[in-house]
C-alpha cells in the first residue's frame, strides 16, 4: 500500500510507523488518520510484526495536533463527526490493537498528537519533547479521547490544570507525571524503544494480546475488569503458547512461542 503521509518499515519483528509531514510538524489531517488506521491494521494482521513503534519524522515534532486548517470552519454537526470518526478509526482502534504499540515521542506532542501518544500502549520521550492539550486556546476541547486518557494517566487535578492552562510540559515533568515511562536523548530514542521491543518479543504474543485486553478493560464503562482478567487468564490455558511456555520452563530451556 502506498501512503502519502506516513512511512512504514519492518525489521526483525518490529514495524516502525513514522508520521511524515515535517513541514506541518506532522499535524494529523484526515488523510493521515486514514493512513495510520490502514498501516496499524496491516501491521496488526502481519504475523511477523510483534511490536509496533509509532514516531514522528524530523527532530522537532512527534505530532503537533490535529490539522487546524481542516476544521477551522466546521459546524457543530461536523465537529461532532470529526471527533467520533477519529476516535473510532484511529484512537480507540489503536488502544485496542492486539499488537503492542510504543509511542516514541520525539518532539512536540500537542493536542491530537498527545492523544495519539496516550492511546498507544505506553510512551517513551526524547529529552526535547514538549506535551500538552492546548485545545481550549483555540476555543475547543480535546476531542480524540484526551479528556479521558490524560485523566487516567496523570490524575484529575493534573489533567484539569494541563487542559485549562493549555500549557506544555517538558519530558522531565511528563516522566514525573507518569505520562511517559522513560526519557532518552534524541539519538537514543528509537534504539531504546527497540530494546524494549526486543524484551516484549521474547514473551508470548497471545498472552500479551490477552494482557492488553484485560488492562484496557479497567477503563471500559460497564465492564468488570477482574471478570475480563479471569476469562482471559482461562483462555490462555488453551493456547499452544502456554503449552510451550510452561514446557520450556520445566525443561529449563528458552521458550519458542508459536504465537497461537
Ligand atoms: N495544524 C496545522 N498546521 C500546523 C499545526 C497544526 N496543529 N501545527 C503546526 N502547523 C504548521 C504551521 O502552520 C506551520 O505551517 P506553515 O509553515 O505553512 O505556516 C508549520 O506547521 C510549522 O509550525 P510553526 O508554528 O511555524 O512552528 P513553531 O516552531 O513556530 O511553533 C508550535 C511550533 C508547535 C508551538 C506551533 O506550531 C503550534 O502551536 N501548533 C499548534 C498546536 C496546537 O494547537 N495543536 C492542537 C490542535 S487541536
Amino acid at each position: 500500500m502506498v501512503f502519502n503521509n506516513i512511512l512504514t518499515e519492518f525489521d526483525n519483528g518490529i514495524t516502525t510507523i513514522t508520521i511524515n509531514r515535517p513541514s506541518k510538524l506532522n499535524a494529523l489531517n484526515k488523510e493521515t488518520i486514514h493512513e495510520l488506521h490502514d498501516a496499524l491494521d496491516m501491521a496488526d494482521g502481519d504475523a511477523d510484526t510483534l511490536v509496533i513503534i509509532l514516531t514522528g519524522s524530523g527532530e522537532k515534532a512527534f505530532v503537533a495536533g490535529a490539522d487546524i486548517s481542516e476544521f477551522a470552519h466546521f459546524s457543530v454537526k461536523e465537529g461532532r463527526h470529526l471527533s467520533a470518526e477519529g476516535q473510532k478509526l484511529l484512537f480507540d482502534f489503536l488502544e485496542n490493537l492486539s499488537t503492542p504499540v510504543i509511542a516514541a515521542v520525539n518532539g512536540f506532542a500537542l493536542g491530537g498528537g498527545l492523544e495519539l501518544a496516550m492511546c498507544s500502549h505506553f510512551r517513551v520521550a526524547s529529552d526535547n519533547a514538549r506535551m500538552g492539550l492546548p485545545e481550549v486556546s483555540l476555543g475547543v476541547i480535546p476531542g480524540y479521547g484526551g479528556t479521558q486518557r490524560l485523566t487516567q494517566l496523570v490524575g484529575k487535578g493534573r489533567a484539569m490544570e494541563m487542559i485549562m492552562t493549555a500549557g506544555m510540559i517538558n519530558a522531565g515533568q511528563a516522566h514525573d507525571y507518569g505520562l511517559v515511562n522513560h526519557v532518552t536523548t534524541q539519538d537514543e530514542l528509537i534504539p531504546f524503544c527497540e530494546g524494549l521491543a526486543q524484551k516484549i518479543m521474547k514473551n508470548s504474543p497471545v498472552a500479551i494480546s490477552a494482557a492488553i485486553r484485560a488492562i484496557n478493560s479497567h477503563h471500559q464503562k460497564g465492564i468488570h475488569g477482574f471478570e475480563v482478567e479471569i476469562e482471559e487468564f482461562g483462555k490462555c490455558f488453551g493456547t499452544d503458547d502456554f503449552a510451550e511456555g510452561t514446557s520450556a520452563f520445566l525443561e529449563k530451556r528458552k521458550a519458542n512461542f508459536p504465537g497461537h
